[in-house]
């Protein structure tokens, strides 16, 4: 039988801004196939800095005891309403063809960190810091590009989908901040 994993420990866990100086080379973000449809390895080691400085994206590194094992960055973004489900729609606003959001635009736990809530608590940590903006700034939704592989992983942490584009290669995912 395999080993039960724990859990890591939120109060082990800390996060900061991506650095200069951070080096994330030697994590592995890569898919359970080795495979990185998501493009996480050339993005934490060679954009992710850009993407800040121009502010497209700011990135966050997760900390297990002083070392990194996770990032997510983080954007506005505008969801397609016809990406969603009917229930979705808002009356008062039948002339709106997206609904603001804040994306996850990429989220990354290193291979040997996996399947210890990692993921879940930056998900929840991303709920937070979108429903505090939300207050005062419009923004409806958390979203994610899910590739296929990570739909399961976004559908545990309470994000749907409209189930009729699933087959895509990236489904919409998003959750309700209100
Ligand atoms: C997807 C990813 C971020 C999940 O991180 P993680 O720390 O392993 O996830 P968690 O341990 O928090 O998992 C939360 C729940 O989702 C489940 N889960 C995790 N990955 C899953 C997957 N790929 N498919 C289905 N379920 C998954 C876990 O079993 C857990 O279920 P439980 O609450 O019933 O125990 C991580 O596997 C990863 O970095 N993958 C490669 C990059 C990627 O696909 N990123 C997302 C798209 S950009």
């Amino acid at each position: 039988m395999e080993p039960q994993l724990t859990d890591v420990a939120p109060t082990d866990l800390a996060f900061r801004k991506v650095e200069p100086d951070d080096d994330l080379s030697n994590l592995d973000f890569t898919q359970e196939d080795n495979t990185d449809e998501a493009g996480l390895v050339e993005f934490i080691t060679r954009e992710a800095l850009d993407y800040q400085n121009e502010r497209l994206g700011i990135t966050y590194v997760f900390f297990y005891r002083l070392s990194p094992i996770a990032f997510v960055t983080l954007s506005m973004a505008d969801i397609p309403v016809k990406e969603m489900t009917q229930d979705e729609k808002v009356d008062a606003a039948e002339q709106l063809r997206e609904y603001s959001c804040l994306l996850v635009g990429r989220l990354g736990v290193d291979k040997t960190f996996r399947e210890r809530h990692v993921g879940s608590y930056i998900c929840d940590w991303v709920t937070e810091k979108a429903r505090r903006l939300s207050e005062d700034v419009g923004c409806r939704y958390i979203v994610a590009r899910a590739v296929k592989e990570s739909v399961g992983f976004y559908s545990k942490c309470r994000f749907q989908c409209n189930m009729e584009h699933l087959g895509k290669p990236r489904v919409w995912m998003y959750k309700r901040l209100i």
